[in-house]
C-alpha cells in the first residue's frame, strides 16, 4: 500500500494532486499525505482551517488536519460509484482560509475483483423433443459481473454432455450470446431428464465463477414400435373349456411414452373361422375363447396377433395353441345285426348279435372295453378292433327264462370313464322238450257204489312246461282190462279236461277197486307223453240187510232150542248168527230182543247174539217159548232182519214133542210115526255130531299148525288165532268163535258138503277196535247159492268151559 501511495504522489500538479487507491479499502485507510504532497505545513492546515469541498454529498474521503493526510472515511465501492465507467475517480477540493487557497484533489478508484458473475435466473428449463434435429440452438441466460476490465465476465463453461455443445457469439457491443447446440440426437428412452450446469467465469485474479442449472426435459417422440416379449407364444387349452376362458396373454412393450407407448392388440392374418373362435383383449392382450374348441375337430390353432401404438407402429407375434383332449365323448354302440328270437335248443356259441363300438376321443379316452350283465348264458367276444359278437355260452331253456334283456355296456379308459349301454331283448322260442307231468305220481279216487253211470269221479291233471301247442295236453285212457273186461267199459277220460267219468254203476260187493293208466300227451311234433296210474276205490253203501244164518228160518220146519228145567241163570240157550255182506259199519251187527213169550226169562247179547236165561227156570214156565230177535246193522240208514227163535223148556223129548207137534191132521197116526222118527233122528244125530266133533278137532289142530308156519309169510294181514279158552271166565262166549256150516241138498243123503276149509269162515271180533267188525275173509262162499233150499243145518259151537256141552238142536222137518 505504501508503495502504491508513493507511486501516485509523483503525479503532482500545481494546486492539484492525484491519488489512486483500490476500492473497498477499510475505513481509516490512508489515501495520501496531502500536506506533504501539496507542500503545506501541517500548522497551516490547522490555521487555514483546511476542509474538503465536494459537489455531491457523498463523503468518502476525510481530511486529517493533524497528520495532514487523507483517510478513507467510508468504504468505497467502485461499481456503486461508477458502474462500468472507467476510469473512476473522486473529484473534490481542499479549501484553506487565511489566505484562501484552493487545491484540487483527484482520487482514482481502481477495480478489484470483488464481484462474482451472477446469473439472474439461476435455473433454466428446456423441453426438447427427442426428435429435435442436430444443430438446433437454445439460447441461454447470460451472467452479469459488475466488475470491469479483466475482472469482468470472461467465459462460460457447460458441464460435460454428449448431446449439447456451448457456443458463444460475440456481439458488437462486446456482450456475448451464449447458445447451447444439439450435437448428438436426444433419446428420451435413454435419458429423459438432462441436468447441466452453466458456469460463468471472470478474469480476476483469482478468478470467480457463478453457475446456473439447466434442466433439459427430453420430450417423447413416437420413435419406437411396440415389441412383443416373444415372437411365438405357446399355449394349451382343454377342449370344452367354457367360453370366455383366458387362454394366454401376449404382451408387447413400447419404449415410447404416453400415448406413443399405448399399445393395442388385434388378431390379424388369421383364417376367418379361427378368428371367430378367439378374441383378444385389445388393451391387455388376453387371448380368450369365444366359442368351443373340439379336439376331435382341430388339434392345433395358429393365431397371429398384432400390436400397434397410436403412432401406427406395429409388431406381430404368433400364438401356437394346442388343444388337449378331454374324455368328452361316450363310446357309441352300433348294432350291426341282431337276432330277436332264437330257439331254446340253439348250440352254445351261436352268434346272436354283432356290435361295433366307436369312441372318437383319442388315447386312453378312446380305448373301449365292453361287458354284458352277469348271470346270463351269453358272452361277448371281441372279433377284431371294436367289433364284438354276442354269443350264447351255455344251453338255453325257455322254461327257465323265456326272455333275456342283455345290456351291453361299453366304457372308455378315460378318467373319469364314460360309458354307454344298449339293451337287447332276446326271446327264446319254444321247442317241445318237456313231456307233460302229472301233478302226482299216482292217483287214488273214491266212488260210492250204486253211482249213476256217467258220474265224473275226479280229474287228473298234467302240466307241460313248454309253450302253446307244445304245452297243449290231451288225456288218453290206456287200454287194459279189469277182470277180463276192457277198462273202457268202466271209465272214460275226457281228452281235454282229464275228467274221469264212471261208465257204469259199480257194486262194492262185486268189485272193490281197480286201476288203469291215463296217458297225457302234448301237442308237439313229435309229441311227448307220460302216464300215471289211477286207482279207483269203490266205497261201500249199506245196500244189503243182515242175513241170519242161524237159526235157520225155513218155511215149514220149526227148530227149537231145548232148555232143561234145571238150567241155571245165564244158561246159554243158543246164539243168533247173522252176517252182512256190506263192510265196515254197514256190516256191524247188533242183536236185540224184539218180542218174547216171557221177557223176564231171556236176554240177547247185544253184540254176540247169545240168548241166555236171566232167571232160574221154574216148572211154571211154559214149554214153548217164542222169541223174536231183530238184527240191525250200523249203516245209515240201518237195515235189519228179524229171526224167530223157538225155545223148548223141557227135560225130555216127549214133553217137547207134545208141545211142538200138534199138527192139525190125524193125531193118532202121527203120534207113532213121530215118535219113531224122532227117536231115529236123535240116534243118528248123536252119532253124527260125535263124528263131526272128532273131524273138526283134527282139522283145527292141523289148521293151527299150518297157520303158525304161514305166519312169517303173511306179515301184512294181522292174525288173531282163534281163542277157545275163556280166559276171563265170565261164562260168556268169547268174541272169537268159529262156525262151520255144512249143508246138504238132500237130508236123506248122509253125505255132507263142507263149504270151505275151516280157516275161510272165521269171524273175528276185534275187541281193541271200537266195535267194528273186521272182515278178514271173504264170506262169499256162504252166499254162493243163496236161493238153494236149506233143509238141514247143523250148528256147532265150541265152548271151552270146563262144563262144556255140545248141545243138540232138534230139527223138525215138515216136508
Ligand atoms: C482461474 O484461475 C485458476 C488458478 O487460480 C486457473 O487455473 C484458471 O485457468 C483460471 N480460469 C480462467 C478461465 O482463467
Ligand atoms: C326286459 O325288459 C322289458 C322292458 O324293460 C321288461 O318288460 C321285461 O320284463 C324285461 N325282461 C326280463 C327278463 O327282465
Ligand atoms: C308208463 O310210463 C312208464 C315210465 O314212466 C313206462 O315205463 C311205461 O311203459 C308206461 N306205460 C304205458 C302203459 O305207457
Amino acid at each position: 500500500m505504501r508503495r502504491q501511495v508513493l507511486l501516485f504522489i509523483l503525479i503532482v500538479y500545481l494546486n492539484s494532486v492525484s491519488y489512486s487507491i483500490p476500492e473497498e479499502m477499510a475505513k481509516g485507510s490512508l489515501i495520501g499525505n496531502i500536506a506533504q504532497d501539496l507542500g503545506l505545513d501541517i500548522k497551516r492546515l490547522t490555521s487555514g482551517k483546511a476542509r474538503i469541498f465536494t459537489n455531491d454529498n457523498a463523503e468518502y474521503v476525510e481530511l486529517n488536519r493533524d497528520r495532514g493526510v487523507l483517510l478513507v472515511k467510508e468504504k468505497i465501492d467502485r461499481e456503486a460509484l461508477c458502474a462500468q465507467t472507467t476510469p473512476c475517480a473522486l473529484h473534490f477540493q481542499i479549501i484553506l482560509e487565511n489566505p484562501m487557497e484552493l487545491y484540487t484533489v483527484v482520487v482514482e478508484i481502481t477495480d478489484i475483483n470483488d464481484n462474482t458473475p451472477i446469473f439472474e435466473k439461476p435455473e433454466m428449463a428446456f423441453k426438447i423433443s427427442e426428435s429435435a434435429v442436430l444443430g438446433a440452438k437454445f439460447l441461454l441466460e447470460r451472467a452479469i459481473d459488475p466488475d470491469v476490465g479483466k475482472n469482468s465476465l470472461q467465459s462460460y463453461f457447460l458441464t460435460k454432455t454428449e448431446n449439447f455443445v456451448l457456443k458463444l457469439k460475440d456481439q458488437p457491443d462486446g456482450e456475448k450470446i451464449v447458445e447451447m447446440i444439439i450435437q448428438k440426437p436426444l433419446d428420451r428412452e435413454k435419458e429423459e431428464e438432462i441436468s447441466l450446469v452453466l458456469t460463468a467465469v471472470d478474469g480476476g485474479e483469482p478468478n470467480l465463477s457463478g453457475t446456473a442449472q439447466i434442466h433439459v426435459t427430453v420430450l417423447d417422440a413416437n420413435d419406437n414400435a411396440p415389441v412383443f416379449t416373444k415372437t411365438i407364444y405357446k399355449a394349451t387349452i382343454t377342449e370344452n373349456a367354457p367360453k370366455g376362458t383366458v387362454i394366454t396373454r401376449v404382451t408387447a412393450s413400447d419404449a415410447d411414452k404416453g400415448s406413443n407407448s399405448k399399445v393395442t392388440y388385434s388378431i390379424s392374418n388369421t383364417a376367418a373361422d379361427v378368428r371367430h373362435m378367439f378374441g383378444i383383449n385389445e388393451i391387455n392382450g388376453d387371448l380368450m375363447l369365444k366359442s368351443n374348441v373340439d379336439y376331435e375337430k382341430a388339434r392345433h390353432y395358429q393365431i397371429h396377433v398384432q400390436a400397434s401404438d397410436e403412432g401406427g407402429l406395429t409388431d406381430s407375434c404368433k400364438i401356437t395353441l394346442e388343444v388337449i383332449d378331454v374324455n368328452d365323448n361316450k363310446p357309441v354302440i352300433n348294432i350291426m345285426s341282431q337276432t330277436n328270437v332264437i330257439p331254446e335248443d340253439s348250440k352254445p356259441a351261436t352268434v346272436v348279435t354283432m356290435v361295433n363300438v366307436q369312441d372318437v376321443d383319442s388315447g386312453d379316452n378312446g380305448k373301449v372295453h365292453c361287458t354284458i350283465n352277469e348271470h346270463i348264458p351269453f358272452t361277448l367276444k371281441s372279433t377284431s378292433n371294436n367289433f364284438f359278437n354276442l354269443v350264447t355260452d351255455s344251453e338255453l331253456d325257455r322254461e327257465r327264462a323265456s326272455e333275456y334283456n342283455i345290456t351291453v355296456t361299453c366304457s372308455d379308459e378315460g378318467v373319469p370313464s364314460l360309458s354307454s349301454s344298449v339293451t337287447l331283448t332276446l326271446q327264446i322260442s319254444d321247442v317241445n322238450d318237456n313231456p307233460p307231468v302229472f301233478e302226482r305220481s299216482s292217483y287214488e279216487a273214491y266212488i260210492v257204489e250204486n253211482n249213476t253211470p256217467g258220474l265224473s269221479i275226479f280229474t287228473v291233471r298234467a302240466r307241460d312246461a313248454d309253450w302253446n301247442q307244445n304245452a297243449r295236453v290231451s288225456y288218453i285212457l290206456e287200454d287194459s282190462s279189469v277182470n277180463g273186461v276192457p277198462v273202457s267199459s268202466y271209465v272214460s277220460v275226457s281228452a281235454d279236461s282229464g275228467v274221469i267219468h264212471a261208465v257204469r254203476s259199480f257194486d262194492y260187493e262185486q268189485i272193490k277197486d281197480f286201476q288203469f293208466h291215463v296217458k297225457a300227451q302234448d301237442g308237439g311234433s313229435p309229441p311227448l307223453s307220460s302216464n300215471v296210474t289211477v286207482k279207483i276205490l269203490i266205497q261201500d253203501q249199506n245196500d244189503n240187510p243182515p242175513q241170519v244164518l242161524y237159526p235157520v228160518q225155513s218155511g215149514g220146519s220149526v227148530v227149537a232150542e231145548m232148555v232143561p228145567r234145571s238150567a241155571d241163570v245165564g244158561y246159554l240157550v243158543t246164539k243168533v248168527v247173522a252176517v252182512d255182506v256190506d263192510s265196515g259199519q254197514n256190516a256191524w251187527l247188533s242183536y236185540k230182543l224184539q218180542k218174547a213169550t216171557d221177557r223176564a226169562l231171556f236176554e240177547v247179547g247185544l253184540q254176540n247174539g247169545e240168548i241166555r236165561t236171566i232167571r232160574q227156570v221154574t216148572d211154571k214156565d211154559a214149554v214153548k217159548q217164542r222169541l223174536t230177535v231183530i238184527v240191525e246193522d250200523n249203516g245209515q240208514p240201518s237195515r235189519s232182519a228179524t229171526v224167530i227163535v223157538n225155545v223148548a223148556v223141557a227135560d225130555s223129548f216127549p214133553e217137547v214133542l207134545s208141545e211142538f207137534t200138534d199138527f192139525p191132521h190125524d193125531k193118532e197116526y202121527n203120534d207113532n210115526l213121530t215118535f219113531y222118527l224122532v227117536l231115529a233122528l236123535a240116534v243118528v244125530s248123536f252119532l253124527f255130531i260125535t263124528c263131526l266133533v272128532v273131524i273138526v278137532s283134527v282139522k283145527i289142530y292141523r289148521w293151527r299148525q299150518s297157520r303158525i308156519l304161514y305166519q312169517s309169510n303173511l306179515p301184512v294181514i294181522p292174525y288173531y288165532p282163534p281163542r277157545y279158552s275163556d280166559t276171563l271166565g265170565t261164562g260168556t262166549l268169547q268174541h272169537v268163535y268159529n262156525y262151520e256150516v255144512c249143508r246138504t241138498t238132500d237130508s236123506r243123503k248122509s253125505d255132507c258138503k263142507f263149504g270151505r276149509a275151516g280157516s275161510e269162515n272165521v269171524l273175528i271180533m276185534d275187541p281193541s277196535s271200537t266195535g267194528t267188525m273186521q272182515r278178514i275173509q271173504n264170506e262169499k262162499s256162504i252166499l254162493d247159492e243163496p236161493e238153494s233150499p236149506l233143509e238141514v243145518i247143523f250148528g256147532l259151537f265150541n265152548k271151552s268151559r270146563a262144563n262144556s256141552l255140545h248141545h243138540t238142536q232138534i230139527l223138525f222137518i215138515s216136508k
